[in-house]
């Protein structure tokens, strides 16, 4: 067997993106956005199109109960229509939320001005995107966001096609899928 550097790369790690109600409400925003994702190399396992109400923002953001802008978050995220998404990539985690940037709008602007947080933020809390910050939280989030989904039978079925190039960009659904199925 040949074994080229594609096939020798590392295991993909699955990790879940959301696009927050600021920047779903413009559409251009979405599409550039969407558009970053494709251009950093990540693969759109899922995507969908939903809104929260204020209990499925109240239970998502628990952990911030108590904080300051707790109550500032919970009424934003349940506001308007988000995007959520399964991203697949090497260090899918960590790379999805260096393309983020600082959680908050201002530093981002400073420490890292072509982040997506920078470029496109509003305030701190209004700041554009949501990406998981551990494994765990990923598996927990993603269970969440996409119930029907089981990311042990993704990495066992589909992760090898994903690492190896095996996929299709399906432009009508906006996921990428195997070639063996499409
Ligand atoms: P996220 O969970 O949305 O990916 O953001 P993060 O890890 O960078 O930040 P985290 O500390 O988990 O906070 C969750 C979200 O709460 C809002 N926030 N507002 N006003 C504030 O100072 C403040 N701090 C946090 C933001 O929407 C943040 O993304
Ligand atoms: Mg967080």
């Amino acid at each position: 067997m040949l074994l080229t550097a594609r096939s020798l790369s590392k295991v993909l790690q699955l990790t879940l993106a959301v696009i927050k109600p600021d920047a779903v409400a413009h559409p251009v925003m979405l599409e550039t956005l969407h558009q970053t994702i494709l251009d950093n190399n990540f693969a759109i396992v899922r995507c969908k199109d939903l809104v929260w109400t204020r209990q499925d923002s109240q239970r998502f953001y628990a952990e911030h109960s108590g904080r300051f802008f707790y109550q500032r978050l919970v009424e934003f995220m349940s506001s308007g229509p988000m995007r959520a998404y399964v991203l697949a990539r090497e260090d899918a985690i960590c790379h999805w939320r260096e393309l983020m940037g600082p959680t908050k709008v201002f530093r981002a602007r400073y420490t890292s001005p072509a982040s997506i947080r920078a470029q496109f933020g509003l305030t701190d809390t209004r700041n554009t995107t949501h990406g998981s910050d551990s494994a765990e939280s990923a598996q927990r989030e993603i269970r969440f966001f996409f119930p029907d989904f089981c990311a042990e039978e993704w990495m066992d079925k589909e992760e090898p096609a994903f690492r190896s190039g095996q996929i299709h960009y399906d432009h009508q659904k906006q996921i990428h899928v195997p070639l063996t199925q499409s």
